[in-house]
């Protein structure tokens, strides 16, 4: 199945702008770069934060291994709801706050996490909340694992660095507007 790009989802995003933080999803250029780290031959379970319309979900159901499962978060009601018509037994939508991850693994018996995706707008986030959320996602991943993120600014570099042992930044022209991409290796 397909992500696909319609109006709907356009005018969702403008509509909740002050915590979508876009007006269009993320290119298929990318999103490649964004999971361009995970190894999908051995992911077994992946936390997706803020999937909005699907584009990246999609992306990575497409690419999982049969027996990985994937988590996601998303605040909106209506993005969660759209979601959760998708049939797939890997997927498991909550409508939830990302910096749940510990209540939502807990029901789904998961104890730690080979990645975390995020497309949260970190930089329209209470600073407090930004920092709750980095250290929920520290909390739940595997040594080894990683927290890859984009952003069309650096607002939150500085955020990232305390929370994991290395941090890569990379810088894509594949998008509009263009986005830098974070890898955090716990
Ligand atoms: C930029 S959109 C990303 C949509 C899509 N993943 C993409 O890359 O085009 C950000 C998404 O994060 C969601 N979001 C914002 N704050 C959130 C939070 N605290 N917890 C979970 N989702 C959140 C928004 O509702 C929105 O769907």
């Amino acid at each position: 199945m397909t992500a696909r790009f319609n109006l709907r989802d356009s005018f969702n995003l403008i509509k909740n702008i002050k915590t979508t933080g876009t007006i269009t999803p993320s290119s298929k250029g990318l999103i490649e770069q964004l999971l361009s780290p995970i190894d999908f031959q051995s992911a077994r379970c992946i936390v997706e934060l803020g999937p909005g319309n699907g584009c990246v979900t999609h992306a990575l159901l497409e690419r999982m291994h049969q027996d990985c499962v994937l988590v996601c978060l998303e605040l909106n009601n209506e993005f969660a709801t759209q979601l959760n018509l998708h049939v797939d037994s890997r997927l498991h939508v909550y409508n939830a706050c990302a910096s749940s991850i510990r209540d939502i693994l807990d029901e789904l018996n998961i104890p730690e996490v080979d990645h975390v995706v995020s497309s949260l707008p970190l930089a329209l986030i209470a600073d407090e909340m930004v920092a709750s959320i980095l250290a929920s996602v520290d909390a739940n991943l595997r040594d080894g694992g990683t927290f890859l993120q984009y952003q069309y600014s650096l607002a939150n570099y500085r955020d990232m660095k305390p929370f994991f042992r290395d941090v890569k930044l990379r810088f894509t022209l594949r998008n509009m507007p263009p986005a830098f991409v974070y890898e955090c290796t716990k």
